[in-house]
């Protein structure tokens, strides 16, 4: 058995350069998903899946980053002053929902650098990483079974979505030597690999459980693809000891680092929403309608 996961990190140095001009001055995980910025999504996940401790890995263009999730008494003294009291709360569930952490990458050197940065924070904690363009509002679902199945088998446990044909190659890829329901141990990974070379149609989709050990993997990680120490390269340093699994997902969510499934996010997620989903309802109808086309 061992000991339970309390912390999430939240890598978030990236450029986001598939977003501009959008993020020429704002960070990519400040974009609005709703009502809300896309990271406090991810955290929202995290938390309901049992998390209560958030490290973020930030860059110095990330200030907007760290400013969401602080205390700002300005404004709640404001929010209060006006008896708005909805607001306030929505205000202060942002800051009181985890504690946070935020450390800096220092310098851009790939996924698997921003998640060694998290070493001294989580010391020997199995611990999780969400990378947060992936959005999952599944009510942290898969994070809890994928942190259960890491609690009680011991080895890291990432999720995996079926893929068509070579998008693979856009993607960490994990092929497997045996599958128990929707759980599969993996005996391959590798990072954004040729389609004709791809060990499989499962693509890394961005949740990880990971046990301390990667750290030591992480330490001794080459560069690899892209010049970058990639987190894929130390994940297969996992397989066999201690042992590296995969959870086989129904619904990746949204990549809402790409534009058109950034649209679909907020498109559907504001159809879920209770407060405006049946307006929402009503105005895409009424767009369709206008343009001939339903
Ligand atoms: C990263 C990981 C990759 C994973 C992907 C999921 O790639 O390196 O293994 O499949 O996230 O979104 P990136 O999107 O940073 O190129």
């Amino acid at each position: 058995m061992t000991k339970r996961v309390r912390t999430a990190v939240i890598p978030a140095a990236g450029l986001g350069t598939r977003f501009l001009p959008a993020t020429k001055s704002q960070p990519k995980e400040m974009l609005t998903v709703v009502d809300r910025p896309a990271i406090q999504w991810v955290v929202e996940e995290a938390v309901a899946a049992g998390i209560d401790d958030v490290l973020i890995i930030t860059s110095p263009t990330k200030k907007g980053v760290e400013d969401h999730f602080d205390r700002m008494t300005e404004l709640e003294t404001l929010l209060e002053a006006k008896g708005k009291v909805e607001m306030l709360q929505s205000v202060r569930q942002i800051t009181e929902m985890a504690t946070f952490h935020f450390t800096r990458q220092g310098a851009p050197f790939g996924l698997g650098h921003a998640v060694s940065m998290a070493a001294r924070h989580v010391r020997d904690e199995p611990f999780a990483v969400l990378l947060p363009d992936e959005l999952l509002p599944d009510g942290g679902a898969t994070l809890r079974r994928m942190i259960e199945e890491c609690e009680e088998s011991g080895s890291s446990v990432i999720s995996l979505f079926e893929v068509d044909g070579p998008e693979i190659s856009n993607y960490g890829c994990a092929g497997f030597s045996s599958r128990d329901g929707d759980v599969v141990e993996i005996d391959q990974i590798v990072e954004k690999p040729a389609y004709e070379n791809a060990p499989s149609n499962l693509k890394v989709t961005g949740r990880y459980v990971f046990t301390p050990d990667i750290f030591d993997k992480l330490d001794v990680t080459e560069p690899g693809k892209g010049g970058e120490i990639q987190l894929t390269d130390a994940m297969a340093m996992l397989i066999g000891d201690p042992g590296l699994r995969g959870l086989v997902i129904k619904d990746a969510g949204y990549d809402a680092g790409q534009k058109l499934d950034w649209l679909r996010a907020n498109v559907e997620l504001s159809l879920d929403d209770p407060v405006v989903g049946s307006q929402v309802a009503d105005m895409i109808r009424e767009i369709m309608q206008g343009r001939g086309l339903s």
